[in-house]
């Protein structure tokens, strides 16, 4: 039997760790050829050679989301190698904690940068290219900091409810050229991003604790929710902003 999504080409930025990697090994487990953007060099190489180990296809395309011109070239290798793109994960993403008032302007810059100039860029030449082939899907990886407050993110707060505006756009304005546009808001999940951020092991309990389900989610959870969206099974789905929080926004 094939994959969820056997012999589509997908793209997904932050490749190199965390959810990115979840996503990228989830996908090509089900059939996809899958595209490893991160300007991590040495981590994406890692994601590339574990998907080919797990006998999928991968390959390794360094890219900065930040700069319009590595974007477009990321765009344009992927469709050389596989010959299209169905499939494009907007995952890249970085934290600066920091309320409004200590948050620099240097700092605000850096977090948009990446979060939602990079999602922006990296649409800006996908979509063309998915209107050319006759559709494609596309996930934003938002937050469920799109919605609620989470004390300290001034910025990244606000760079993650811009991806909510941005997705709705393209889903409404590309509805006709058969793009999908979705975004996945998961809540507090264990990857080299939080750890960084400063959760420890204790933190990360102390968080389950407070989530209904008494759970945080897992890297694998958001590549579940991911794959639902950008597959066919979800071709009646689109604008749409899912929460995989454990239920934290239905507090
Ligand atoms: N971990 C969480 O608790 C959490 C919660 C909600 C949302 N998110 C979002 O999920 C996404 C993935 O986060 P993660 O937790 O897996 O983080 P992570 O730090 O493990 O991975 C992020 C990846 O993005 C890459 N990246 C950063 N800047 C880049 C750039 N300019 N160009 C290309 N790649 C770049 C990094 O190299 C890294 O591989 C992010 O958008 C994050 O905001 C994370």
């Amino acid at each position: 039997m094939g994959g969820r999504i056997e012999g589509k080409a997908a793209a997904v930025t932050g490749a190199a760790s965390g959810m990115g990697r979840a996503i990228a090994r989830r996908f090509a487990a089900e059939g996809a050829s899958v595209a490893v953007l991160d300007c991590d060099r040495e981590g994406a190489e890692e994601t590339t050679k574990m998907i080919a180990e797990e006998g999928g296809k991968a390959i390794l395309v360094p890219t900065d989301v930040t700069e319009e011109s590595s974007v477009e070239a990321a765009v344009g290798a992927t469709v050389k190698e596989f010959g299209g793109l169905d499939i494009f994960i907007n995952n890249a993403g970085i934290v600066i904690m920091a309320n409004v008032a200590d948050t620099t302007v240097e700092d605000w810059d850096r977090v948009h940068n990446v979060n939602l100039r990079g999602t922006f860029l990296c649409c800006k030449y996908a979509v063309p290219q998915m209107i050319d082939q006759g559709g494609g899907a596309i996930v934003n990886i938002a937050s469920i900091s799109s919605f609620v407050s989470i004390p300290m993110h001034a910025a990244y707060s606000a760079s993650k409810a811009g991806l909510l505006g941005l997705t709705r756009d393209i889903a409404v304005s590309h509805g006709r050229d058969n793009i999908r546009a979705n975004c996945v808001c998961p809540t507090s999940t264990d990857t080299p991003l939080i750890r960084k951020a400063g959760a420890g092991r204790g933190a990360l309990k102390r968080m389950a604790k407070m989530h209904p389900l008494r759970r945080i989610t897992e890297p694998e959870d958001i590549a579940n929710a991911c794959l639902f969206l950008a597959s066919d099974e979800a071709r009646c789905i689109t604008g749409i902003a899912l929460p995989v929080d454990a239920g934290w926004t239905a507090q």
